[in-house]
């Protein structure tokens, strides 16, 4: 199946009213015609709808297009990012079993496994972004290994292939996050891993406007998430945000291709400046990080870092505020063009004080360039 398929036809069937666009089930029940089929939806594990809870006709429709896009047998929704994280990590673990997390992965991500190991005894160990350093780090009571590539501060690309050959060998889950390239530009269960997660937040709903989380995989994995954690945990999404990600859904691959354009003349730019110590995007041919890069991945996202010359947070203060067009804020993956200075945040350690991170949106991106040449001509 194409992705033109999958974002504009695939599970849509027959609308009711003929109907172009696909309905909201703003529904919490579904009713049965008689005790048997009552009965039957009861006693089995997968039957599609009974309480909203469980399962939605327009939540299920873009589970169904995201299992699609990630080339998985199956998806869930869920109410967060942070959701589809916890979600899963629960799934694979119990009690002192070990695992391997990279230690630029997501911070609430690592702040999970902290929780885990204080209050489980799991026993976690976090590693540089690196393959050789998440191979070295497995033990005997390895039972996880948490990636994620490219990182969202840095943008480290892990060599994929690599750890989850060696993981298969020894038994042991991979799960990744795929916020960064979004399913258009990356498929990582095709290299390998078990459990692809999304803060669908970001590029997958688009507009920065609902708060979500994908989780894709196999069907068995899927049913043990979904049978498991998913409902007794309840953090189900309402059929309005799902109808939304659906809408935003039919864009998703024009956007992710006009990110990458824009973040491509972006990165050029910084990539020459002579303000500009580092530029962490690994997506363009100039990147040190673009064979191993390319070779997972056809394209790229909005969000990369930078490093100023400078290790002064006031010239860093002034150089943030200085942008007109890039607004001081979290998150990323819609239209918008955002920035976060590392230095803001309270566990910032002394190098990263020069770390700046932008989002570059939709728009004409010669403004950016400008936007970014004349905040850096003041510092
Ligand atoms: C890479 C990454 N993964 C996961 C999350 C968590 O997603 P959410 O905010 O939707 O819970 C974020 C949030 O910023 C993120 O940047």
């Amino acid at each position: 199946m194409n992705t033109d398929d999958i974002l504009f036809s695939h599970g849509e069937g027959d609308i009711p009213f003929k109907a172009l666009s696909f309905p909201i089930f703003e529904t919490t029940n579904f009713y049965f015609d008689s005790f048997d089929e009552m009965s039957k939806a009861l006693r089995s594990g997968d039957y599609e709808y009974v309480y909203n809870r469980g399962s939605n006709p327009t939540t299920r429709l873009v589970e169904k297009k995201l299992a699609a896009l990630e080339k998985c047998e199956d998806a869930r929704l869920v109410s967060s990012g942070m959701s589809a994280i916890t979600l899963s990590i629960l799934h694979f673990l119990k009690r002192e079993d070990h695992v391997v997390c990279v230690n630029e992965a997501y911070s609430w991500a690592k702040r999970f496994f902290r929780y885990l190991s204080k209050k489980f005894d799991v026993e976690v160990t976090f590693v540089p972004p690196n393959a050789d350093e998440v191979l070295r780090a497995l033990t005997r009571k390895t039972k996880l290994i948490y990636l994620e590539s490219p990182t969202s501060m840095r943008m480290k690309v892990l060599d994929i292939r690599k750890i989850t050959k060696v993981a298969k060998e020894q038994g042991i889950k991979t799960i990744i996050d795929n916020t960064w390239a979004s399913p258009i530009f990356q498929n990582p269960k095709e290299l390998g891993v078990d459990i692809v997660v999304h803060s669908a937040t970001k590029y997958i709903s688009g507009h920065g406007d609902v708060m979500a989380g994908a989780i894709a995989g196999s069907k068995e994995d899927m049913n043990g998430i979904f049978q498991d954690e998913f409902k007794s945990i309840g953090s189900v999404l309402s059929p309005i945000e799902s109808w939304l990600i659906l809408r935003g859904l039919r864009t998703l691959e024009i956007r992710m291709k006009r990110h990458y354009e824009n973040a491509l003349v972006v990165s050029d730019f910084l990539f020459e400046h002579p303000k500009v110590l580092e530029v962490n995007y690994p997506m363009n041919p100039k990147s040190q990080e673009y064979e191993l890069a390319s070779s997972q991945m056809s394209g790229g996202s909005g969000l990369m870092s930078f490093r100023l010359k400078t290790n002064s947070v006031g010239k860093v203060k002034e150089f943030v505020e200085s942008l007109k067009v890039f607004k001081l804020a979290v998150s990323w993956g819609s239209y918008e063009n955002l920035v976060v200075p590392r230095a803001a945040y309270g566990d910032c350690p002394k190098e990263d004080v020069n770390l700046i991170r932008i989002h570059v949106g939709l728009g004409d991106p010669s403004k950016l360039v400008e936007d970014l040449e004349q905040a850096l001509r003041k510092i």
